[in-house]
C-alpha cells in the first residue's frame, strides 16, 4: 500500500465510517487527480488489459461495485484510476434518506463492512445531472437501479421503468438491483416470477432504446431458485447476471456484510452461476463478493470468470490494489507467453 494512501487511510479510519465515505468522496469529487497523480493512471487509449463484457470494452478487468459512489460525484476519479469500468448508484427514483444512523461499520481485522444504508441518495435527477456533467475517461459507466422504499413490491416494476427511460440512452449498462438486504420485501423480488413482473414491464422501453441490462444477486437466495432466475435472464435477453450483494449474517447485526467475510458465500454462489451458464456464452456473468487479493481472483479467471468488481478491499487496500493486480497479470501473461489478457483467458480457461 503506497504511502499517500497510508496517511489518507490513516485518517479516514480515525472516522466514524459513514462520515469518512462522504468526507473522501467529497475531496475526490472536487480533486480526482489526488490519488491517482501517485497511483499512476491507466492508458485510456489501447491497453493490454481490456475485456469485451458484452457489448461493453472494459479497460482493466476489475470494476467499482455499486454502492461506493451513489450519486456519481466522483466518477472523474474513479475513472481515471485503474478500474475497468465504473459502476454507480444504487439510484431510485425519489431521492430518499435511507437508514437511521449508524449504518456503516468497520470489521478491520477482517478486512469487511456491514452495512444497512437503505439506498440512501440524491435520486433520480440528481444523478443523471452528475453523470451528464461526469468525465469519464473512456471508461463504461454502469448504473444500478433499485425501488424506492414507499413503492410497494407490486408497484417495484414502474420504479425500474422510470429508471430504465430516464438513464439507458446516458449508462453504458444498467443493473437491475433486487438484492439488497436494506430494504424491507426488495430481495423477494428475486422470485423468478417477480422478477418476471418486472423485465416484462421494461420489454417495450428496451425496443425504443436497447441499453444493455444486468441483474444483480444476493448469495443468500436458495441456490435451488437459481435455474429458474436465468432461465428469466435468458428468456428477456438481458445482457447478464451480476452475483453477489452483501450478505445477511444476524450474528453480527442487520445490514449486509461485505469483503473478506463474504468470500466463501459469494464464491459458491459464483462457481454455481458459472456452471450453469457454461452452455450459454451470449450470457455475461460479473463476479462480486469479497475478492480482497490477486490468488482468489485468478481462481476466478481460471473457473471460467470474465470480469468482476469490487468494493471493501478498495476501502481497506485503496487504490494500489489495483496496481498490484495489474502486476500479477502482467507476471502471468508473460508466463503464459501471452500479450494481452484475452488470450490468457483463452489460455487458463482452454479445456
Ligand atoms: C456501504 C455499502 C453500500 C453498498 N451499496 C450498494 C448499492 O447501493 N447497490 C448495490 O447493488 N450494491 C451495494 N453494495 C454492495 C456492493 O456493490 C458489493 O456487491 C458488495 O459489497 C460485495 O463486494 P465486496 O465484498 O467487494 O465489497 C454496497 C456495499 C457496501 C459495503
Amino acid at each position: 500500500m503506497n504511502f499517500a494512501y497510508q496517511l489518507f487511510k490513516k485518517m479516514a479510519f480515525s472516522m466514524d465510517a459513514e462520515k469518512a465515505h462522504t468526507l473522501s468522496l467529497n475531496l475526490l469529487a472536487h480533486y480526482p487527480h489526488l490519488l491517482s497523480f501517485v497511483q499512476g493512471e491507466l492508458d485510456s487509449e489501447v491497453s493490454k488489459f481490456e475485456l469485451q463484457v458484452g457489448r461493453n470494452r472494459w479497460k482493466f478487468p476489475v470494476g467499482l461495485a455499486a454502492g461506493l459512489d451513489k450519486n456519481g460525484e466522483a466518477i472523474d476519479f474513479f475513472s481515471r484510476i485503474f478500474f475497468g469500468a465504473v459502476e454507480v448508484g444504487t439510484v431510485t427514483p425519489l431521492a430518499q434518506a435511507g437508514n437511521e444512523r449508524p449504518r456503516l461499520f468497520r470489521y478491520i481485522e477482517e478486512e469487511s463492512l456491514r452495512n444497512c444504508m437503505g439506498f440512501n441518495n440524491e435520486g433520480a435527477d440528481v444523478l443523471f445531472d452528475n453523470v451528464m456533467g461526469a468525465n469519464r475517461n473512456k471508461r463504461p459507466l454502469g448504473i444500478n437501479l433499485g425501488k424506492n422504499k414507499l413503492t410497494p413490491d407490486k408497484e417495484a416494476p414502474r420504479d425500474y421503468q422510470k429508471l430504465y427511460r430516464k438513464f439507458a440512452g446516458l449508462a453504458d449498462y444498467l443493473v437491475v438491483n433486487v438484492s439488497s438486504p436494506n430494504t424491507p420485501g426488495l430481495r423477494d423480488l428475486q422470485k423468478a416470477s417477480e422478477l418476471e413482473e418486472i423485465f416484462k414491464a421494461l420489454e417495450d422501453l428496451r425496443k425504443e432504446q436497447d441499453c444493455p441490462l444486468y441483474l444483480k444477486i444476493a448469495p443468500d437466495i436458495n441456490t435451488e431458485d437459481l435455474p429458474s432466475i436465468i432461465e428469466v435472464v435468458k428468456k428477456y435477453k438481458l445482457e447478464g447476471l451480476m452475483a453477489t450483494n452483501t450478505t445477511i449474517m444476524p450474528e453480527r447485526g442487520i445490514g449486509g456484510v461485505s469483503g473478506k467475510l463474504l468470500y466463501e458465500k459469494a464464491h459458491h454462489v459464483r462457481s454455481l452461476c458459472l456452471d450453469h451458464l457454461k452452455e450459454t456464452p451470449e450470457v455475461e456473468f460479473i463476479g462480486i463478493g469479497g475478492f480482497s487479493h490477486f490468488d482468489q481472483m485468478w481462481e476466478y479467471w481460471k473457473n471460467g470468470g470474465r470480469a468482476l468488481q469490487i468494493y471493501s478491499a478498495f476501502i481497506f487496500q485503496g487504490p494500489s490494489l489495483l496496481k498490484e493486480i495489474a502486476r500479477e497479470l502482467e507476471i502471468k501473461m508473460s508466463y503464459y507467453g501471452v500479450s494481452n489478457f484475452e488470450d490468457l483467458l483463452k489460455e487458463i480457461q482452454s479445456p
